[in-house]
């Protein structure tokens, strides 16, 4: 086990029902520190280039909408093993698929407006991290 880091976003329809904080305590709960965070609007050219591994995907120009649709919280989480450990919080993709207490089970809407995103690999949260952040914003 080793400390990590790994890029979250709060999404859109989370952000739209006033859920950050209740999903900032499921982080901070579970051993996940918020070293970075702030609340933007993404254009639809960012969220095209934060999600390009998905273009071509039929899901893909909704997700870039929705993305865009409101604001979102941008978030570096710190912690032992960090990564798998947000991917356990938030749960399946699919809400309906998510396990009891997870992010996604608790407060998703659908596969689509599902509330939390998470880096999937040490690779994407070094990418993801620096697409939002430089060194200087971000401190344990
Ligand atoms: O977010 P996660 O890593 O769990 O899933 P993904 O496969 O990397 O897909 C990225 C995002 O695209 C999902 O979180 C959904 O918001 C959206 N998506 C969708 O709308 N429909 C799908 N069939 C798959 C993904
Ligand atoms: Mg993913």
């Amino acid at each position: 086990m080793t400390v990590q880091r790994t890029l979250s976003i709060i999404k859109p329809d989370a952000t739209n029902r006033n859920l950050t904080g209740r999903i900032n305590t499921v982080f901070e709960e579970n051993g996940l520190r918020i070293v970075a965070q702030k609340r933007i609007r993404l254009t639809i050219e960012q969220a095209k280039a934060f999600y390009k591994e998905h273009d071509g995907k039929p899901f893909f120009d909704g997700l870039v909408q929705f993305m865009a649709s409101a604001p979102v919280v941008v978030q570096v989480l710190e912690g032992e093993d960090a990564i798998a450990q947000n991917r356990r919080l938030m749960g399946a993709t699919d809400p309906s698929q998510a396990e009891e207490g997870t992010i996604r089970k608790m407060f998703a809407l659908s596969k689509g407006e599902n509330s939390v995103h998470g880096s999937d690999s040490e690779t994407s949260a070094a990418r993801e991290i620096s697409f939002f952040f430089n060194a200087l914003e971000i401190t344990g």
